[in-house]
């Protein structure tokens, strides 16, 4: 079988169109697969899957993660499957994962184990918006001047664990605190080399806030201008959600975006695996 595939936008993206994830052959999967190198990220339509079809899905990309390192936010029954709800918790208290994601950011950077790609399920989508915005990061790095390319060749930014809506909140400051603990300050290169592709990729956004060796203020004009220009127009695409959705990212050669672009009284329910990647980074003393 020939996958059908239609672009999502110019800089990435793709729908894998009339498929069934819950039956997909050996070969269909190589042929998933390599799509997803190609394309960076593929959207499943109409998949109304059990949570175990979406874990079993998954593990088809690889080993999944127990998501040790957000504990809070994992799901109670299934800790491969991690919750960006705004659901109430049963006791009345809001979700401590309603503003995931709401940073440009790669998933688990701030791990040296940060992720392969996730596999995010849309449940319950706001009537308008609550879309997400992914950035294509080699077109981020190959669109630099060589000058550039060489300056930053040898950097590593601080990537800090936490979302800035929380980490502000009373309410989230305890999350923010446990957060921080668990997950200490981890240097990973500025340019990354993606490791089934060999294409060199851009790795910064919102969770680093100095390069190793460089103090905050010498690091933030070249952060601004490298996030600024990594998330132009032209390198991004903006999903809108439709209940039943599953949009997979490579998480090594794109960033991502949860937009607060909805009416918060409405649920915006979405579940995510996460894949392990390979070992990258180290801890830092001090963020
Ligand atoms: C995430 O960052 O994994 C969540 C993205 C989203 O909720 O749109």
């Amino acid at each position: 079988m020939s996958l059908k595939l239609r672009k999502l936008s110019y800089a990435l993206g793709a729908e894998v169109c009339d498929i069934d994830v819950t039956r997909v052959s050996e070969a269909s999967f190589g042929e998933i697969y390599r799509a997803f190198l190609e394309h960076g990220i593929l959207l499943f339509r109409n998949q109304n899957i059990s949570r175990e079809q979406h874990i079993e899905f998954s593990r088809r990309f690889g080993e999944l993660d127990r998501h040790d390192a957000l504990p809070r936010d994992r799901h109670p029954d299934y800790p491969e499957i991690l919750l960006v709800t705004n659901e109430p918790k049963p006791d009345g208290s809001p979700s401590d994962s309603r503003y995931t994601g709401r940073q440009w950011h790669s998933d688990m950077s701030f791990t040296t184990v940060p992720s392969l790609g996730s596999l995010l399920r849309g449940i319950t989508i706001p009537e308008v918006g609550g879309d997400t915005v992914f950035a294509n990061m080699y077109l981020a790095y190959e669109t630099l001047s060589d000058g550039m390319k060489a300056l930053i060749a040898d950097l590593h930014g601080i990537h800090l664990s936490g979302t800035r809506k929380i980490n502000n909140e009373e309410s989230g400051s305890t999350r923010a605190e446990e957060q921080k603990k668990l997950n200490p300050p981890i240097a990973q290169p500025l340019v990354r080399v993606h490791p089934e592709t060999g294409r060199k990729a851009l790795y910064l956004g919102d969770k680093v806030k100095r390069f190793d060796g460089l103090t905050e203020e010498e690091s933030r004009p070249l952060i601004q201008y490298l996030n600024e220009h990594a998330t132009r127009f032209e390198f991004i695409y903006r999903h809108q959600w439709r209940a039943n959705d599953i949009v997979a990212w490579d998480i090594r050669c794109t960033m991502h975006l949860a937009l607060g672009d909805f009416d918060e009284t409405q649920r915006r329910h979405m579940e995510r695996t996460t894949v392990l990647g390979t070992p990258s980074g180290y801890v830092v003393a001090s963020a």
